[in-house]
């Protein structure tokens, strides 16, 4: 059985409702997950004894990207949390009609690879309401197992 965490930054709580979604079908199979809350998640060595990390996050901005508020400081400091070779997967919640559709997402694995992280699946983007995307975060959430 594998530890896993599930940090997210979730300003209106539809990232943070994925995250517990997700983590619902990853423990009901067994797995020790833990869903941390960005703005609780402290930067050194976070990825350390865990066999997969997943970050959650959603964008703002407009005309350019823009992380979620509460991440932005993680993000910063990504070089500190010991990602090389750790298996991570991202997803996030963002709005089809802007631009940059789930852009943070895009900037989060892309920086991940950089640092050394293992991608096990492709990201997860969520358009508009969660709860109107529940069969296609569980599809994600069983790759993700599958994955692991
Ligand atoms: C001012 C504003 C800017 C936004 N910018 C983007 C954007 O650039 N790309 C995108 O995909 N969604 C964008 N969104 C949509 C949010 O990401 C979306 O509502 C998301 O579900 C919020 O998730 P959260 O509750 O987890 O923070 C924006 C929403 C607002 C209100």
């Amino acid at each position: 059985m594998a530890n896993v965490l599930i940090v997210y930054g979730s300003t209106t709580g539809n990232t943070a409702s994925v995250a517990e979604r997700i983590a619902k079908i990853l423990s009901g199979e067994g797995h020790t997950v833990t869903v941390l809350d960005v703005v609780n998640a402290k930067a050194d060595n976070l990825c350390n004894n865990q066999d997969c990390v997943i970050f959650g996050c959603s964008t703002w901005g407009d005309m350019e990207i823009e992380l979620q508020s509460d991440f932005i400081s993680l993000f910063d400091s990504f070089d500190r949390i010991g990602v090389n070779g750790c298996k991570t997967a991202c997803f996030g919640c963002g709005d089809s009609g802007y631009t940059h559709f789930c852009g943070a997402v895009d900037v989060i694995e892309e920086r991940l690879e950089e640092l050394g992280a293992v991608n096990i699946i492709n990201k997860l983007k969520i358009d508009g309401d969660p709860d109107a995307s529940e069969d296609e975060i569980d599809a994600w959430a069983r790759s993700v197992l599958a994955a692991l």
